[in-house]
């Protein structure tokens, strides 16, 4: 038996310490040391010795069984310990290698032509408001001189979000005028750009969400001379220094006297093609000399104070900036288009 045990050692110690993976150790250590492992065989056999010879064997036995779980663990530590090296090899990272480019996007033409817009007036003194886009009827009507049974009030054109038609998604950005004369002190002098809405079926003209920039000055003495200033100044800003200005008389119940500006046609240059219908110009904005019934509503008194409004449509101004022909690509997110501003 003695004999037995030896040889079990020497093979046992000679198979664990060659074992060169953690599953394969294990297995090693079941077959030598587990309950239906080789060791525990030979002791089976424990009863057939004499009462002398037992606890010699016995004791060789323990002896082996810890020699043999001793170098297990010390087995398992290094293989352990080459694994997580590889392991740390294998996960390196190069710090020095280029890293992925990051794609850049690039402004929308949208806003981009309000940023502009926005630098010009600033460099003109004007300062930039905001109002918001759940709007009062109050506000988006009755304060700018819209009365009831308007047509402009009609269901079938503004979003209203109660049956009794108080609130509703702005369909202009001129409400910002009143919110900004009630709280603001005189002179005044803002634009506010932003999101207004109207139930209109789209097509490469329309979308019932677009963009305006709405503007309004109030101050003692002022005229229409300094509407057309202002507003030919931002034309010629905008499109060029030679860019001819058209005012059209028109109406607007907010306003009096009012009009709409058209600007010569980029296209042809006034000759008249398909862009401008034959026209020679292309209507850009809204404005005219503020009612004095909306300036009053506002508490501002207009035997010392006069303003003029006006009112761009923001998708305009990038279609003639930028010569796009559809209002669609605007709000499609194509990237091929937007790309090439
Ligand atoms: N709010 C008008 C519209 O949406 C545009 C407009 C016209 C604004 C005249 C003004 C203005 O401030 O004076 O059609």
């Amino acid at each position: 038996m003695e004999e037995k045990l030896r040889q079990l050692r020497e093979e046992s110690l000679q198979a664990i310490r060659s074992a060169d993976a953690l599953d394969a150790l294990d297995a090693l250590r079941v077959k030598y040391l587990g309950k239906k492992g080789e060791l525990t065989a030979v002791l089976k056999q424990m009863g057939t010795l004499s009462a002398e010879a037992r606890p010699v064997m016995g004791q060789l036995a323990n002896q082996i069984r810890e020699e043999l779980t001793e170098a297990v663990e010390t087995a398992r530590a290094s293989l352990s310990e080459k694994a997580l090296e590889l392991r740390l090899a294998a996960e390196k990272t190069d710090v020095t290698m280029p890293g992925l480019p990051v794609r850049i996007g690039r402004r929308h033409p949208l806003n981009k032509v309000i940023g502009e817009a926005k630098e010009i007036f600033i460099g003109m003194g004007f300062t930039i408001a905001e109002g918001p886009e759940v709007e009062l009827s109050d506000y988006n009507f009755t304060r700018l001189n819209t009365a009831e049974g308007h047509p402009a009030r009609d269901r079938q054109d503004t979003f209203y979000f109660d049956d009794d038609d108080e609130v509703l998604l702005r369909t202009q950005t001129s409400p910002v005028q009143v919110r900004v004369m009630e709280t603001q002190p005189l002179p005044i002098r803002i634009i506010s750009p932003g999101r207004v809405y109207r139930k209109d079926e789209v097509d490469a003209t329309h979308s019932p969400m677009f963009h305006q920039i709405e503007g309004l000055v109030v101050d003692e003495g002022i005229t229409f001379a300094d509407l057309k200033g202002t507003l030919n100044e931002l034309v010629r800003r905008l499109y060029g220094p030679d860019t001819k200005t058209r005012f059209r008389p028109h109406h607007f119940p907010f306003t009096e006297p009012s009009c709409e500006v058209d600007v010569q046609c980029f296209e042809c240059g006034g000759r008249g093609c398909r862009v401008c219908k034959g026209e020679g110009w292309i209507e850009l904005l809204g404005a005219g000399m503020v009612h004095p019934r909306v300036l009053e509503g506002c508490g501002i008194d207009t035997r010392k104070y006069s303003g003029f409004a006006f009112g761009v449509g923001a998708e305009r101004m990038a279609m003639f900036r930028f010569g796009i022909s559809d209002l669609r690509l605007m709000f499609e997110n194509d990237t091929r288009f937007l790309e090439q501003f």
